[in-house]
């Protein structure tokens, strides 16, 4: 560990797991809390076997400054430049989240969004989570949360800055509506969507995860139908979703992209602590639908897994 006088990173607060000292990470995700207001089923942070135990008292988690100091010194050691954030719910904690942004160059806060939104400013992005219309979004996030999110979206106060995307996770069970969703958030002031696909544990055999991603590719298909319909509005790459069928997805998941470039820290007690990967210890690789694992192999080209990349699917 180094010091100030050293010139080496300070970094206060431990990091343990499967942290690697000598990562390039370009990307970090956050979990500020393990608090949340919400138990959504599918949820990956909450599962057995991952770094996940909230104390009674929010304020009895690591402290906003050694967090900061913890980041400041991992941003110097390992070149990270963009900071996802995340929990348990993240706008718990809205003045960590607000002295946390000045640390990165790109921030993106990922948000239930049944609290109001704070103001971060035009540079910093919103992801807003909603699983499927109504009936569908409140049985696997909670009875009530899909109204308190629409009414968060739909009155914005005037002048709000920083822009909002919603990210839904499409399953086995919400695969067939998700033009519905689509359709009701257009109507809010939410600037985009994106669709992201459920990852599983190994060996889940829950209503929300496909057997094979062969069985996945029509839920994929329909994301495509309705990314050729809303072009402007559902911002997943078409490479993207190209990569997600089969046979391309294995390729993809087999040299996972955001394994190596993404450094997850989860809190556990006074420190952090890096899982296996950002979805946790427990995933099935060969069925993630994780989307910034394939919006990361889309940028390293589709000519790599073996995808005919065409103008229109960039
Ligand atoms: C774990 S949550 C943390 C941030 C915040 N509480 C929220 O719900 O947006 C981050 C994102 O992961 C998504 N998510 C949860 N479980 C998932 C799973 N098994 N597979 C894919 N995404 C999942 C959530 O819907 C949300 O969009
Ligand atoms: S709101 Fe987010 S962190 Fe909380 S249970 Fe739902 S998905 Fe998990
Ligand atoms: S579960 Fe997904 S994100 Fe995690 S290592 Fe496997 S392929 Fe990558």
């Amino acid at each position: 560990m180094g010091s100030p006088d050293s010139g080496a990173p300070v970094i206060r607060a431990q990091v343990g797991g499967h942290y690697r000292e000598d990562g390039h990470y370009p990307i970090v995700v956050v979990n500020v809390t393990n608090h949340c207001n919400l138990t959504c089923q599918h949820c990956f942070i909450f599962r057995d076997g991952n770094p996940n135990l909230a104390p009674e008292s929010i304020r009895q988690e690591m402290d906003p400054e050694s967090m900061l100091q913890t980041l400041r010194g991992l941003r110097e050691r390992h070149g990270l430049s963009v900071a996802l954030w995340m929990g348990g719910e993240p706008l718990l904690k809205p003045r960590l989240l607000a002295d946390g942004i000045g640390l990165f160059a790109h921030n993106t806060i990922t948000t239930n969004g049944t609290v109001p939104l704070t103001d971060f400013g035009p540079d910093v992005l919103y992801v807003v989570s909603l699983d499927g219309p109504e009936d569908l979004n409140d049985a696997i996030r909670g009875e009530g949360s899909y109204r308190r999110v629409i009414r968060n979206l739909s009155r914005l106060p005037q002048g709000f800055s920083t822009p909002v995307q919603v990210q839904c996770v499409v399953t086995r069970r919400n695969q067939h509506r998700l033009g519905e969703l689509v359709d009701a958030v257009r109507e809010t002031q939410a600037n985009w969507m994106t669709f992201s696909f459920y990852v599983p544990r190994a060996s889940d055999t829950g209503p929300d995860a496909w057997a094979t991603v062969e069985e996945r590719a029509s839920a994929v298909r329909e994301v495509q139908r309705l990314k050729e319909k809303y072009a402007g509005f559902v911002r997943n790459s078409s490479l993207s979703l190209e990569l997600m069928l089969p046979p391309y997805a294995r390729r993809v998941t087999d040299a996972c992209p955001a394994h190596d470039a993404i450094l997850p820290l989860y809190l556990e007690g006074d420190h952090f602590t890096t899982p296996f990967c950002c979805y946790g210890n427990d995933v099935d690789c060969d069925r993630c639908g994780a989307w910034v694992v394939f919006q990361l192999a889309a940028r390293l080209g589709g000519e790599r897994y073996g995808a005919i990349e065409t103008p229109a699917a960039t």
